[in-house]
C-alpha cells in the first residue's frame, strides 16, 4: 500500500468493502432506488474504491461511470463499470449526457466552500439531462455525530475498536475540508437548493440524504 497515503490507508481499515457495499445498498433503498429505470446512465461521482458502483451493478443497473481523483483508490475497484480519474470540480463528461449522478460521502473533501461546491454542482448539472438527478449522500453535525466525533477522541475507545480508530484517523486527515463542511450546514443546503429542486431530504445518523432534479 506504498502508493497511498494515510487517510487512503484509515479509510481502507474503516470498513471491508462487503460492509461497503450492504450500507450503500440500504441507503440507495431509502433514496427510492426500486423507482429507478434499470437503463439510466449514472454517474457516481468522488466513487474511491468503486464499492457504490458495485451496490448499484448488484440493484441491476446496468449504467455505470464512477470518477475520482485517486488513481490508487480506482486501482482497487473490481468490478467493470467504466471508471476516469478526474477532479469533480471539472468533470470530463459531454453536457445533458447523463441521467443521474451520485455522491456518496465526496463532497466534504472540498477544500473551499462553498465555492468549490458551487463549481462541481454547476458541473454536474451540466453533465445532466434536464430533469436528471442528483442523489446526495454526505456527513452531517447531528447529535449521533457529535456522539461519535467524541467517542473517537477517547484514546481508550480507539484502542478498542479498530474502526474508531480508522475514523478518528480519517477525520484527523481531512479535518480541515471535514469541519469546514459541517461548520456551515445552511450556507450549503442554500447551494444545493439553488441547483436542484429538491424532492426527499432527511438528516440520519450523522448523514444528509439529498435528492433534487435538474431543471
Ligand atoms: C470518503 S471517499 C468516497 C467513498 C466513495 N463514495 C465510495 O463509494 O467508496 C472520498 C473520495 O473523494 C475523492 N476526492 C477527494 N477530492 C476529490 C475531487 N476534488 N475530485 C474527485 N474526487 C475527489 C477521494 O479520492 C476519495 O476517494
Amino acid at each position: 500500500m506504498s502508493n497511498i497515503n494515510p487517510w487512503e490507508q484509515a479509510y481502507l481499515r474503516f470498513e471491508t468493502p462487503e460492509e461497503e457495499i450492504e450500507k450503500f445498498i440500504g441507503r440507495l433503498n431509502q433514496l427510492g432506488q426500486k423507482e429507478w429505470p434499470r437503463d439510466l446512465k449514472i454517474i457516481e461521482i468522488f466513487c474511491g474504491r468503486g464499492n457504490g458502483l458495485i451496490a448499484l451493478k448488484r440493484l441491476g443497473f446496468t449504467n455505470l461511470m464512477g470518477v475520482d481523483l485517486s488513481p490508487a483508490l480506482l486501482k482497487s475497484y473490481q468490478g467493470d463499470s467504466a471508471l476516469c480519474a478526474s477532479d469533480c470540480r471539472w468533470l470530463p463528461l459531454a453536457d445533458g449526457s447523463c441521467d443521474m449522478v451520485i455522491v456518496q460521502g465526496g463532497l466534504h473533501h472540498l477544500p473551499v466552500l462553498p465555492d468549490d461546491l458551487e463549481l462541481t454542482l454547476a458541473e454536474v448539472k451540466r453533465a445532466l439531462r434536464p430533469g436528471g438527478k442528483f442523489v446526495m449522500v454526505e456527513p452531517w453535525l447531528t447529535p449521533f455525530l457529535r456522539v461519535i466525533h467524541f467517542l473517537s477522541e477517547q484514546r481508550i475507545v480507539r484502542r478498542l475498536s479498530k474502526k474508531f480508530d480508522a475514523f478518528a484517523t480519517m477525520v484527523h486527515y481531512e479535518r480541515e475540508t471535514y469541519f469546514s463542511w459541517l461548520g456551515q450546514p445552511e450556507k450549503l443546503l442554500v447551494v444545493f437548493r439553488r441547483h436542484f429542486s429538491e424532492v426527499f431530504f432527511r438528516k440520519q445518523y450523522g448523514k444528509v440524504l439529498f435528492v433534487g432534479y435538474s431543471s
